[in-house]
């Protein structure tokens, strides 16, 4: 096991503010038009993502680090769970998450948006048949607090689906943390980690390729992440 879990995981608050203040920002200068036609290039992530955690039909789905919502609504257009729960910090996430929701397209559906931290997350234990979580799991400060909270929350037997960008070597660096670099693990370190939380990998997919090509066709704004090579894996977990 590498440094994730003997505490030094546990980054300073200040990453925090400046992780929400990015984010808020971002969020405010994206209305639902912008959310929707993100929504459709990042399809070519989630898309692989919700295969593995298919089909949602019934299912309480929690959605982790939810934005303005590109995987949790296109989860409800690949299969409709039962209800969905979309967290995040950023209220202006929210907000245009919950104009969304109210398109005809996704009004029939029950959607749940939760402002929260995903370090202290406000649900009951064993409340998730599926948890996602997409491009998020890199800003948090305590990865293993967070960890820990989707073993909380998950039922035994959920599926667990985490994609996110990885270090191909783990290397000091002082790029940015907002832009879900300077926090990114390696396969290794999110391995160990997982298995710390009560968690057990079962699946995988290198969507590498998918995101180098969003990133080269300027369809997502993420530079850093072909500046410093990165991988980008999907992970698919279960709770014993
Ligand atoms: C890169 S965006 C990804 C949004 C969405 N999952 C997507 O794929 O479009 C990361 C999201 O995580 C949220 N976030 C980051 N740290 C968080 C925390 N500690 N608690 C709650 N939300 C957090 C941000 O506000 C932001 O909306």
């Amino acid at each position: 096991m590498e440094h994730w879990c003997d505490g030094s995981c546990r980054g300073p608050d200040s990453l925090k503010v400046r992780t929400m203040a990015k984010y808020d920002d971002q969020w405010k200068g994206q209305d639902e038009q912008a959310a929707t036609g993100r929504r459709k290039a990042l399809s070519m992530i989630a898309d692989p993502l919700l295969s593995m955690v298919h089909p949602l039909t019934g299912k309480v789905v929690v959605d982790l680090g939810i934005g303005t919502g590109s995987l949790a609504f296109r989860a409800l257009e690949f299969s409709p769970p039962k209800t969905m729960i979309g967290i995040d910090f950023s209220s202006p996430g929210l907000c245009v998450a919950r104009g969304i929701s109210r398109h005809p397209r996704f009004a029939e559906y029950d959607v749940e948006l939760v402002l929260a931290d995903l370090e202290k997350i406000p649900l009951r234990n064993r409340t998730a048949d599926v948890v996602l979580s997409q491009a998020t799991i890199n800003l948090l400060p305590d990865k293993c607090t967070a960890m820990r909270e989707i073993a909380r929350i998950a039922r035994p037997g959920a599926k667990i689906a985490i994609s996110d960008a990885f270090r191909t070597t783990r290397s000091g660096g002082d790029e940015s943390w907002e832009q879900c670099i300077a926090g990114a693990m390696t396969v290794n370190e999110f391995s160990n980690l997982a298995l710390s939380s009560g968690l057990i990998i079962t699946g995988q997919a290198d969507l590498t390729q998918q995101v180098r090509a969003l990133v080269s066709g300027k369809k997502w704004d993420w530079p850093e992440f072909l500046q410093h090579n990165m991988d980008y894996r999907v992970f698919l977990l279960t709770k014993g």
